[in-house]
């Protein structure tokens, strides 16, 4: 080995024994340096002849870039360590299971609320909210329920127990129907019909037809696997001056069919009671495929507007006629999700709501 091959090994092994770059340039300094070997050889060459000078020069300088090559090979291994080191330290584990956000979802009967809504729509039915609270005129008085009326007992109200600012009896609202009332005496106003129920002065003008669906909460003392304090209606109301049954079947059962997504039902009126409507009916259906075929299932009651309901609507009844329909949202639902306890609808679990997301 000559003396420049033994000065690139030693440079070789000092940048290998080199473990931080602060030693690794120190290295350097010993054979690249002002004074590093290297350097010391170039200035030796001064009393080297012509033709030394090529040869020795060229040999210094392969043995250089030979340094140099072995310098920045190190340095790279020496940053590829670093950022190893580093690497490590801030290691991610990525076979832990990340911190997902839940898929949320609207609750079934919000969804059986909103399917009701479209379908309604589609038929060009406007879709109406009230109060929840209502007043004893509305509940009851102004749907043909005058008071100390047995029939009052049909729904078991919750009342409350001190007068409003206007001096009347306030309840939870025990059904929908209310807002026929308030629907139609707003619709009458709007289309510049002029009443005064009180002093018996109706309208019976020229107005469009009412046609309206009322959805919302309702409330009865009654609570078991199919009842609920708290549960949801909605009210159908169709007014014009020929409305008749016939339209009640088949809005109806456009719509029913269109709910349950089949035509393979059928539906039936069963004659019933209401204070509100004369004659009145409960509306039954029967699937004819499914796991419910076969077996009658009441999902409304109905009928045409009683011709006093015509009257507190503001409306002339000699002129006015339509039907209502007043049907439970939850039973839709629990008939459409195929739930059999209604109260689940309201417990707030979870497993059961998150089947909807
Ligand atoms: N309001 C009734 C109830 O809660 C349901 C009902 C029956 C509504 C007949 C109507 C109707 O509009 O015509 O039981």
């Amino acid at each position: 080995m000559n003396e420049l091959q033994s000065i690139v090994a030693a440079a070789r092994t000092a940048f290998e024994a080199a473990s931080a770059s602060a030693d690794l340039e120190n290295a350097k300094a010993q054979f690249l340096g002002k004074s590093g070997r290297i350097t010391e050889l170039m200035k030796g060459m001064a009393a080297l002849s012509v033709e030394e000078k090529k040869t020795q020069g060229a040999s210094i300088n392969v043995a250089k870039q030979d340094i140099e090559a072995a310098l920045q090979d190190r340095r790279q291994a020496l940053a590829e360590a670093q950022l190893q080191k580093q690497l490590q330290a801030q290691a991610l584990d990525v076979s832990l299971p990340g911190r997902v956000r839940g898929q949320g979802s609207l609750h079934p009967v919000s969804l059986a609320q909103e399917r009701i809504e479209r379908i309604f729509a589609s038929m060009g039915f406007d879709v109406a909210d009230g109060p929840e609270i209502e007043s004893d005129w509305f509940s009851f008085t102004s749907l043909n329920n005058p008071p100390n009326h047995p029939a009052r007992s049909m729904q078991d109200t919750f009342y409350i127990d001190t007068k409003g600012a206007d001096g009347v009896y306030y309840n939870l609202r025990p059904h929908t129907s209310p807002m026929q009332i308030r629907y139609a005496q707003a619709h009458v106003r709007k289309h510049g019909g002029d009443f005064d129920v009180a002093a018996g002065r109706l309208f019976s003008g020229d107005m469009p037809e009412i046609r309206v669906i009322a959805p919302g909460r309702t409330f009865r003392v009654d609570s078991d696997a199919t009842h609920s304090p708290m549960f949801h209606q909605v009210e159908g109301l169709w007014v014009g001056e020929d409305i008749s049954f016939k339209d009640l079947k088949s809005v109806y059962l456009s719509f029913i069919t269109s709910f349950f997504e089949t035509d393979a039902l059928q539906l039936r009126f069963r004659p019933s009671y209401f204070p509100f409507t004369e004659p009145s009916a409960e509306i039954d259906i029967m699937f004819e495929t499914g796991p419910l075929q076969g077996k009658w299932l009441e999902v409304s009651g109905s009928g045409q507007v009683h011709p006093q309901v015509i009257r507190n609507m503001g409306l002339d009844p000699e002129r006015y006629i339509g039907f209502a329909f007043g049907s439970g949202i939850d039973r839709l639902a629990m008939l459409r999700y195929s739930v059999n306890d209604l109260r689940i609808f309201f417990e707030g679990d979870v497993r059961f709501l998150s089947q909807f997301a």
